[in-house]
């Protein structure tokens, strides 16, 4: 896989264009960039289409319209083995759904990304996977429940595993969906904060959709999909 286009920019969008299927048309983004290092807050109402462009972003969804540069691949032009490469060393992603393997347990499932790809666990350096999941589900308060099932966890702890796997081994472009939905304040403010530092130790860029707008004052830039939306802002004329 070479890189592509756009060096200078984290996220480059042009004329990008998704639908599900023969349905309507869910993102219309004439332009978008995003600097190296953001830390940004993406808004907007329910069923605009957030989650739709964080998959798109992480490669999980195609788009054919368009292109897609994420830290300078076109991610439009990749085939669907090379997008999950890319999202496995790259990406850690927060899903709204969690998306946690159910029949493996809180550790295995922060180890997953990993024990996927070599070139993520790499990026441990010197530091053993062991010691860098401890210390991840530390900061998370999640150190008790390493050995249970997820599937006997709160919606609370899944969030966090979900979260602990996301931020393992530093990976660039951080995409989290509502990742703080179902946390009580604590344990929302441990997450941020562990958030902000690990993007910035890393000098990653953040992506983070949240309906609580009032944690958008707590990042670098903010954005809403609605206006980013060509469609939407056509229906507003
Ligand atoms: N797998 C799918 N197949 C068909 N349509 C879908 C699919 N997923 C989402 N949609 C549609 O795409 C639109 C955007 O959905 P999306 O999940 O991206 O919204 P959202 O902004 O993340 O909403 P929420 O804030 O409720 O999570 C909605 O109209 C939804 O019905
Ligand atoms: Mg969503």
């Amino acid at each position: 896989m070479t890189a592509s286009g756009r060096p200078g920019s984290a996220i480059a969008i042009e004329s990008l264009q998704f639908s599900y299927g023969t349905g309507p048309r869910v993102i219309d983004i004439p332009h978008l960039e995003i600097a190296p290092g953001s830390r940004v807050f993406l808004h907007g109402p329910s069923g605009c289409g957030k989650t739709t462009l964080l998959g798109i972003l992480a490669g999980v969804l195609h788009a054919t319209h368009g292109s897609v540069h994420v830290l300078g691949h076109d991610l439009v032009r990749l085939s669907g083995s090379q997008r999950d490469a890319f999202r496995a060393e790259h990406i850690g992603y927060v899903f709204q759904q969690f998306n946690l393997i159910p029949y493996l347990s809180a550790y295995d499932n922060i180890a997953l990304p990993c024990r996927l790809d070599a070139r993520r666990r790499a990026r441990l350096g010197s530091v053993s996977l062991d010691a860098a999941i401890r210390d991840v589900a530390s900061q998370l308060d999640i150190s008790a429940l390493l050995d249970q099932q997820s599937t006997a966890l709160s919606v609370g702890q899944q969030q966090r595993v979900a979260a602990a796997r996301a931020l393992l081994a530093a990976p660039d472009l951080v995409i989290c969906d509502e990742p703080t939905s179902s946390l009580d304040t604590d344990r929302r403010d441990a997450f941020l904060a562990l958030l902000a530092s690990s993007v910035a130790r890393a000098n990653a860029t953040l992506l983070f959709v949240s309906h609580d707008a009032a944690l958008g004052s707590r990042f670098d830039v903010q954005l809403s999909l609605p206006t980013l939306n060509r469609a939407a802002r056509a229906d507003a004329a």
